[in-house]
């Protein structure tokens, strides 16, 4: 094994400086920007490839790729409403049934937040996380209203119908909540500002490509209630600090850990994130999000505290393949120079990426 590079700060905030609603610098951010890329030589890196060649293809009989281009719109939209009628399956499959816990955390979190439920859950799909609410709420006995907006209307039409099954007809009545199918965009919201108590956004971000992806945390700032939260989670990719666990190896020093980030670049992201789901890569939009800001028509600026994120380097039957991001946003007055702070921050990001 080579010697991993190393890297040098492209820039430099204080906590002082950054802003004083995060008390730090996103570590995820720095960890995007001093982290070096694990380096392979060529018959690990072939031997690592055909190792995995085998899931890739278990997986690809079982959920055959559509096509497109990831991230966007046009391609994705075309893609779900394929998969619309299978999706549940097909998506609980390619998550190894993890998506339901990721789903139920999401929403026991808003349901356990607040007395009354005024939520908005983008990239509802067919419903899940709305359903979990709805779920949470008649065991923590809520009322209030949830919005779950799609861009797909045949996602919308299964979110309806499966709702209707499980939940019937009166659910509306008996939960007293008020369920809301709505066709629209996550980067352009129909609402008013200050609409909402709390957002969600459970494997949807992946959808919208960078630097649009910011166009969602903007969005969400902007029909956030002051003090409401922004739940995202979805897949990231490999972190050095958080290393997945190997069957029989464990952790395995060096070379599984490059082994989960070549598998990554070279199955999860193209593979199962873009053929089969339509991904690009989430990271960035994670890793970037918190540093968006708005300006709203009375001229205060608001930006994101970060209340809390994880990262977990799950396993997909047993293999770490599908590490996920988990993150509580919300939404805090800030003062014009964090504002520039935090553009600031966005714009070195661009110069990295680029
Ligand atoms: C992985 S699926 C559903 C995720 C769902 N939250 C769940 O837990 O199953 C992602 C959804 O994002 C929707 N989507 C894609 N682009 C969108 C956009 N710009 N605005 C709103 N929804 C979008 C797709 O139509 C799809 O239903």
């Amino acid at each position: 094994m080579k010697k991993m590079k190393t890297g040098g700060p492209l820039f430099r905030l204080t906590n002082k400086d950054v802003v004083p609603t995060i008390e730090y610098v996103n570590p995820s951010l720095l960890d995007l920007i001093y982290d070096p890329p694990f380096v392979v030589t060529k018959a690990e890196r072939d031997l690592i490839l055909a190792l995995i060649w085998p899931l890739k293809k278990y997986l690809g009989v079982r959920v055959p790729p559509i096509g497109g281009v990831p991230g966007e719109q046009s391609d994705v939209d075309a893609l779900y409403k394929e998969r619309a009628a299978d999706y549940l399956e097909l998506h609980s499959l390619t998550t190894d049934g993890a998506d339901d816990q990721w789903r139920r955390w999401a929403a026991e979190i808003i349901v356990a937040q607040s007395g009354m439920i005024n939520h908005l859950d983008l990239f509802t799909g067919v419903g899940s996380t709305a359903r979990e609410m709805l779920t949470a709420c008649q065991k923590c006995n809520r009322v209030g209203r949830i919005v779950a907006l799609d861009h797909s209307p045949e996602m919308l039409k299964f979110a309806e119908a499966i709702t209707e099954r499980m939940f019937g007809r009166t659910a509306f009545v008996l939960n007293e909540i008020q369920r809301q199918w709505m066709r629209g965009d996550a980067t352009k919201l129909n609402f008013s500002g200050q609409s909402f108590q709390s957002i969600s956004a459970v494997c949807g971000i992946g959808a919208i490509d960078y630097p649009r992806v910011l166009q969602v945390y903007e969005e969400a700032l902007r029909v956030l209630k002051p003090g409401g939260i922004f739940i995202v989670t979805e897949m990231h990719r490999p972190r050095r600090s958080e290393p997945g666990v190997w069957p029989m190896f464990g952790q395995g020093g060096e070379f599984l850990q490059a082994a989960e980030s070549l598998v990554w670049e070279s199955y999860t992201l193209p593979f199962a994130l873009g053929e089969l789901w339509g991904w690009v890569d989430p990271t960035p939009g994670e890793e970037v999000g918190p540093f968006t800001t708005i300006t709203d028509s009375d001229g205060k600026h608001w930006g994101w505290r970060i209340e809390y994120q994880r990262f977990e380097a799950m396993p997909w039957r047993g293999i770490p393949v599908m590490p996920y991001y988990w993150g509580i946003l919300r939404k805090v007055p800030i003062k014009q120079r964090h504002v520039n702070l935090r553009s600031a921050v966005i714009d070195s990001l661009d110069l990295i990426t680029a």
